[in-house]
This record gives C-alpha cells, structure tokens and sequence, in this order.
C-alpha cells in the first residue's frame, strides 16, 4: 500500500539525505501531494519537533 501511494521509505538513510528538518517540519505541518494530511491543527509544535527527531532515528543503525 505504502509503495502503492509513494511514501518514503525513511528506513534507506538516502531517503533522509536530502530533506532538512525544516522541510521535514513544514511536511508535517502541511502535508504534501493529494495523500499525506496536514497535522497542524493536530499536533503541537512540540510533537512535530518531537515526530521529526523521531523520523531523523528510522535510517540510523
Ligand atoms: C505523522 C505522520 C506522518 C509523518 C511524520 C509523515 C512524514 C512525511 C515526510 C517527511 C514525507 C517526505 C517529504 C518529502 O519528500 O519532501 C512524506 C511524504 C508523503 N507522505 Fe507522509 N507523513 C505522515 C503521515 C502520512 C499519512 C497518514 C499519509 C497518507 C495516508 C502520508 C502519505 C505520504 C505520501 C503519499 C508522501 C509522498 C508525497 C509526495 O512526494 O508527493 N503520510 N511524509
């Protein structure tokens, strides 16, 4: 399904290599493209921070 929908495997470091926190951040405040939602008006901006830290700890070993 994932695949089917074009997420981003954020287990290949590749996929991180090239998206800064910045970008990271306002993705999830945002959304991006017809699939993924905005979670500004359902996530503080602690738990942003909080959920791109998290991501940025998926591609390391
Ligand atoms: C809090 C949960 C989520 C986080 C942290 C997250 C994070 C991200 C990030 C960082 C990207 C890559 C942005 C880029 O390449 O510039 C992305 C892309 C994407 N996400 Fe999410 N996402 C979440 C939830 C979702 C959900 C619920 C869906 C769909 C139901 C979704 C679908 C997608 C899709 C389809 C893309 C590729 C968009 C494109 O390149 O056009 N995401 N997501």
């Amino acid at each position: 399904m994932a695949r089917a929908m074009g997420v981003p495997n954020f287990g290949v470091p590749a996929t991180l290599a090239g998206l800064s926190d910045g970008v990271l951040r306002a993705t999830v405040e945002n959304g991006k493209g017809r699939m993924m939602p905005s979670y500004k008006s359902r996530l503080s901006p602690a738990e942003i921070a909080a959920v791109v830290a998290y991501i940025r700890t998926l591609s390391k070993h």
